[in-house]
């Protein structure tokens, strides 16, 4: 059975690496990182959760976002929360990443992440953080290709990041991870959500961009910060975002990860 859960209608420091010069589309200049910011990858959640219990739980609302996802281009992915035992699979991401991807993501040039940080990025409490993986399939062996996450950062916002595979980019993976997880904040009561975004990252812009929410930004040094309203669904032309539901995970009333 596939249920459409989402019908969006729309039309000499060692640790920094260069990056491409790109234009933005969202007017001028923005500030480099903190040094917090170039440390950590974004999303500052204060709930980290690291050497917390490996067996944990995805509540009902979070396992309705694993399924098949068909993206504009044709392509189908497994999407899914993120869940603990993913950390290998996590690592091994990143690791493949080209510099330019990492750096966008990190604002540095960070080649692994800590045990404790790879620990915190998989370890969401499904509410206040949450994270979305697309993968090549749903055995052990498969990858992810790509990451969503967002971050309570005060009562109804949240930071959101998004990284996706090289080979996987402009396949619409970006977007959709949005659109999802945009519905799936609005329900647990976000009303805002931002992200930091280097001044050169054009493509991460675009989606922001073009996903069909009210937007504000803030330039500075090297950075524009991106506050999407998301307190309604957004209004736009983006070919429409199919996630099949996977009916007999949908059953479970509680499913170990
Ligand atoms: C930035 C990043 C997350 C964007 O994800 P992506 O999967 O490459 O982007 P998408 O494929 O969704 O979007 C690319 C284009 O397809 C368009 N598109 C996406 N979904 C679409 C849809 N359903 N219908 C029509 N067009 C669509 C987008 O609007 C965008 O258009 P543009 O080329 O005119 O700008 C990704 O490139 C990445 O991981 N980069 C490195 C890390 C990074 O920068 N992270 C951001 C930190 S905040």
């Amino acid at each position: 059975m596939s249920l459409p859960l989402i019908g969006v209608q729309r039309s000499s420091s060692s640790n920094v690496c260069s990056v491409p010069s790109g234009r933005s589309t969202l007017t001028p200049p923005l500030a480099s990182p903190s040094p917090a910011q170039a440390t950590q990858p974004s999303c500052p959640s204060h709930h980290a959760s690291i050497g917390v219990k490996q067996r944990s739980y995805i509540p009902a609302a979070a396992r309705r976002l694993i399924g098949t996802l068909t993206l504009w281009t044709g392509d189908t992915l497994h999407v899914r929360p993120i869940r603990p035992s993913d950390t290998t699979r996590l690592r091994n991401f990143l690791a493949g990443l080209s510099q330019t991807s990492i750096t966008f993501r990190f604002f540095a040039c960070v080649r692994t992440l800590p045990p404790q940080e790879l620990s915190r990025l998989t370890h969401v409490d499904y509410r206040d953080r949450m994270a979305l993986v697309a993968t090549t399939g749903v055995s052990p062996h498969d990858r992810i290709v790509a990451v969503g996450r967002y971050d309570r950062i005060s009562l109804h916002s949240a930071e959101i990041a998004f990284t996706v595979a090289d080979a996987w980019q402009q396949h619409g993976l970006g977007m959709a991870l949005l659109l999802l997880l945009a519905d799936y904040a609005r329900a647990h009561g976000f009303t805002t959500l931002v992200a930091y975004v280097m001044t050169e990252n054009t493509r991460m812009l675009e989606v922001l961009e073009n996903a069909g929410f009210p937007l504000k930004t803030i330039h500075s040094d090297g950075q524009i910060d991106v506050t999407l309203d998301i307190s309604a669904p957004p209004m736009g032309q983006l070919a429409p975002l199919v996630l099949a539901a996977d009916p007999a995970l949908h059953r479970q009333r509680r499913s170990p990860v």
